[in-house]
């Protein structure tokens, strides 16, 4: 397609590409978005350069790769309501030095706000979304970035000792997403809760624990390690002092063996990852500074997630009213 460009992430990466001259001339060419649905399942993320920066481009370019996910529950901010399903707002305000530390991490000597360490998107849930697109709508003009890692390069390097060990085990995820609780791949020094997290504790409680497979293997038959401390509870099967070691032996060399791609926001930059084979993180960034970031969300799932005890979504949903999932990106 004239005017498009697509180029390799970089040549210290196996995974993700740089598009740039999509615009709204040549977006719903045929051609064009089979060739973007392909080049996305072969590098599992794009960097969409020089985008019309809007809400509307937003929805558009995540359109190409499926329908939209809508948010389970209508009170979650939308960037624009006439978008339908809509973009969440995650937007965090400055947080003047009042001396408090509500939603804080302590991290490499550093006290900041907005930290994310690496995940997946919903797994807490039996059902996982396919990819999201981000945007940055107000950047922290230090720190801030957004992290991506490739689940099949992480697979590659693992200790193949330690890939042998989880090819058949499954993680358990809880909904209590709150970094202060983590107990596996604590890669933080300390972590103060959010203001107002009695809800999500008291829906946690009583939501089912989610069940997802620490190795998959994709139907293009690559392997990908796909497993996170985050929201994580333990092994399946395995919840003993035996598996929780397993746990962490593996945390700590995907750590160690993990290649980020740090994403460092331009305005007119659109992000999409594949949230079945990718990790992410933000680094997080200095309390004093405001940071909004949209994102869509795209559905589509890998079919390999289950809640403990065989519950359904439905069920959870009556047995919870309102549902509540938190967004992080
Ligand atoms: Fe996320």
């Amino acid at each position: 397609m004239a005017g498009v460009e697509i180029s390799d992430l970089g040549e210290q990466y196996s995974f993700g590409s740089r598009v740039s001259g999509v615009t709204w001339d040549n977006i719903h060419d045929e051609g064009l978005r089979g060739d973007l649905q392909r080049l996305f399942i072969d590098r599992g993320l794009i960097v969409f350069q020089d985008m019309e920066p809007s809400p509307r481009m937003q929805v558009e370019v995540s359109k190409i790769f499926g329908p939209l996910k809508d948010h389970p529950t209508k009170s979650t901010p939308r960037a624009d309501p006439s978008l339908d399903p809509g973009i969440i707002d995650m937007h965090r305000l400055p947080q003047e030095d009042t001396g408090r530390i509500h939603g804080q991490t302590e991290l490499n000597g550093k006290m900041v706000v907005s930290f994310i360490p690496w995940h997946f998107d919903h797994s807490y849930n039996d059902e996982l979304n396919y990819a999201g697109v981000l945007r940055s709508v107000i950047k922290a003009p230090v720190d801030g970035r957004t992290g991506f890692a490739d689940g099949i390069e992480i697979y590659k390097a693992l200790d193949p000792a330690i890939a042998e060990k989880i090819a058949d085990l499954s993680a358990i995820y809880t909904l209590d997403t709150r970094i202060s609780s983590m107990r596996f791949g604590r890669n933080f020094t300390t972590s103060w809760d959010s203001e107002n997290q009695a809800g999500l504790i008291a829906e946690a409680a009583i939501f089912p624990r989610a069940i997802h497979p620490m190795i998959w293997q994709r139907p293009t038959g690559e392997k990908v390690a796909h497993f996170c401390g985050f929201s994580a509870v333990g092994i399946e099967g395995h919840e003993d002092a035996e598996g929780e070691a397993i746990f962490e032996e593996a945390l700590q060399d995907m750590y160690r063996k993990v290649n980020p791609y740090w994403h460092d926001w331009q305005p007119t930059d659109m992000v999409i990852w594949d949230n079945h084979r990718m990790l992410h993180a933000v680094e997080g960034c200095d309390p004093k500074y405001e940071r909004q970031m949209h994102r869509t969300t795209i559905k589509g799932d890998y079919g390999l997630g289950r809640f403990e005890g065989g519950k359904k979504i439905g069920e959870v949903n009556r047995a919870v009213p309102p549902l509540r999932l938190p967004e992080v990106a």
